[in-house]
């Protein structure tokens, strides 16, 4: 492992003394905050007892529902889940996994992790061909593709632990839009003609789902029916989730493996546990941050981040500054180049989560900053880490009445997973195998490169981007959020927060505020379309690689304001989504 250019902070720091140039200096103070006032441009959605946040108007509605029916927010986000698995087929899942943070009135935090397991015949080398070259055919899809599903796990640990109502009640609803269908809407629509017809429609049980009988998908405004899904749902209902993990569904997903040269086996899904996981914490300005854990490099990479970011005053560079952005480009290059050496599975690796964490470590790294002249990625490598003494998705959001606060985020990985529906449960199986490093230095699909720590191992979680996220302020939950994205979820849900705190957004502007994204390699800062061309110009004058891609991430955001009013704001980058409340 090579190290960062050695003595440059100690140049920095003498150059920016014959120049005059301020030292670093930790800003911990923010600007007033903003819940949204008539002059604004965007403005939240507001409620008073309740509110949910999600990628779909149906499954939102559900989980309002659940709340005004009396269920806590933990009870609500389950029913969304379930509910997502059949409104919003291309994340929403059974045959997948994720992570949900959560915090409790009384100010209690706990992570769930039910991340997808690598099955007992995984293998390091499974995806690379006969040349050593990876084959993302293999982990994208194939059978191959999956690993054992953790939706069901985690949303029943959940419920059991956290919730009020029975997972059977729970999952009511989600079997009511599954048997009576649902009306099918512009992004559904969308997504079928597009990645649908080609995951989905090679595979005769995906495609005696989602397309009709003259071979095109269902369309905006049909009605979408899923009978087996429904039985599978109910069975659930019946039986808990020994229905999923060791009864009919079980071997319904185990025949389908068996058949197609997948590795999913009964005993695999008998062997698969939820976790339950200390949050990865920090504290930014004055805030405390909350976000998930490892297998995720979310919350570490997040808070690592903001680390950086306090050693320089973001609110006083301005929003979509030159500067700005390329402060925060820098740091996260600095946070994605650790990512692809240290993180991975903290139950088959040590994951330096104090270290990266530090806010000594967070100095040494800001020094390296130069706020005039971009450093290519290639003289970016892993830091050396100070031992310490003493990483197509969906995210909702839920606050209920009680001030519970819950974030989900969970996933197939790409859109409809590996497309394969397993035999006649109507659930769609995932292809999170693809999170794995297939070979060291090949990136996966989101571009991401990672080594030995995050390499394929049976038994062991692939290292995630989803960052659940509850950030608090004066001892109360003040924040809720998360997003899909791939790579781009940790500095989507980065923005949120540095819009929230720094540049005073109301949470629907913070949401619709352009966005961009570095993570180190490619060496390339990725923008929305709606900086200032001025802006842009000054930044590849900075040495940036500026390219203008597509819009990124879906934040479903809640904001608790100081007398309890929720404000909170679905994606404009998302047709169809929705947040509501009571
Ligand atoms: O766990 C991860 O980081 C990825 N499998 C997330 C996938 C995702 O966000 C796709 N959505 N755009």
């Amino acid at each position: 492992m090579q190290k960062r250019v050695k003595g440059w902070g100690l140049a920095a720091a003498l150059l920016a003394s014959i120049w005059g140039a301020p030292a670093l200096a930790l800003v911990q103070s923010a600007p007033p905050v903003s819940y949204g006032v008539e002059a604004d441009t965007f403005h939240p959605v507001r409620a008073r007892q309740g509110m949910v946040a999600s990628v779909d108007a149906l499954a939102t509605q559900v989980g309002v529902d659940i709340l005004r029916q009396g269920g806590n927010a933990v009870d609500a986000a389950v029913a969304v889940g379930f509910a997502l698995a059949v409104t919003h087929p291309q994340a929403g899942n059974l045959g997948g996994g994720g992570f949900m943070l959560l915090r409790t009135a009384a100010g209690q935090v706990s992570a769930i992790d039910f991340r997808e397991v690598a099955p007992a015949r995984a293998s390091r080398d499974m995806f690379l061909d006969k040349q050593g070259n990876a084959d993302s055919k293999l982990s994208l899809t194939s059978p191959l593709a999956s690993g054992t599903p953790g939706t069901v796990a985690g949303f029943a640990l959940a419920a059991d632990k956290y919730g009020t109502l029975p997972l059977s009640r729970l999952l009511q609803p989600a079997i009511a839009l599954a048997r009576e269908g649902i009306v099918v809407n512009d992004a559904l629509a969308d997504d079928l003609n597009t990645y649908g017809k080609e995951v989905l429609l090679g595979h005769d049980n995906s495609r005696a789902i989602f397309f009709k009988a003259d071979g095109t998908p269902y369309q905006k405004g049909e009605r979408l029916v899923q009978a087996n899904l429904a039985r599978s749902l109910t069975l659930i209902a019946q039986q808990g989730p020994d229905a999923f993990y060791k009864g009919e569904i079980a071997d319904e997903i185990a025949a389908e493996m068996a058949q197609h040269g997948g590795l999913i086996d009964k005993q695999d899904l008998a062997r698969y546990r939820a976790l339950e996981r200390k949050p990865i914490g920090g504290s930014y300005r004055g805030y405390q941050i909350f976000s998930m854990p490892p297998p995720s490099s979310g919350g570490i990479h997040i808070v690592q981040i903001l680390n950086i970011l306090e050693n320089f005053d973001l609110a006083k560079m301005g929003f979509g500054s030159a500067d700005a952005i390329q402060v925060m480009a820098e740091a996260e290059k600095y946070a994605y180049a650790d990512r692809s050496e240290y993180l991975g599975d903290p139950d088959f690796v040590k994951v330096p989560w104090q270290a990266l964490t530090s806010k000594d470590y967070a100095k040494s790294l800001a020094q390296q900053i130069d706020i005039a002249k971009a450093r290519p990625s290639e003289q970016i490598k892993p830091g050396k880490l100070a031992p310490y003494e003493s990483n197509q998705t969906t995210h909702f959001s839920v606050v209920d009445k009680a001030g519970n606060a819950v974030a989900v985020t969970y996933t197939l990985n790409t859109n409809f997973g590996s497309g394969i529906v397993a035999g006649k449960s109507g659930i769609l199986l995932n292809n999170q195998m693809d999170d794995f490093s297939a070979r060291p230095g090949t990136p996966n699909v989101y571009g991401l490169i990672g080594g030995e720590a995050n390499a394929i191992q049976p038994g062991k979680r692939p290292l995630s981007s989803m960052s659940p996220t509850i950030v608090v302020k004066d001892g109360k939950t003040w924040l809720v959020t998360g997003s899909p994205g791939g790579s781009r979820i940790i500095t989507t849900v980065l923005q949120m927060v540095v819009n929230s705190i720094d540049f005073a957004m109301n949470v629907a502007e913070a949401t619709s505020a352009p966005r961009f994204h570095h993570q180190w390699l490619p060496d390339q800062l990725r923008v929305e379309k709606g900086f200032s061309p001025d802006t842009l110009k000054l930044l590849s004058a900075k040495g940036q690689n500026v390219q203008l891609l597509p819009a990124m991430g879906s934040t479903q955001s809640i904001m608790i304001g100081p007398d309890g009013t929720l404000y909170g704001a679905s994606d404009p980058r998302t047709p169809d989504d929705l947040t509501a409340g009571y």
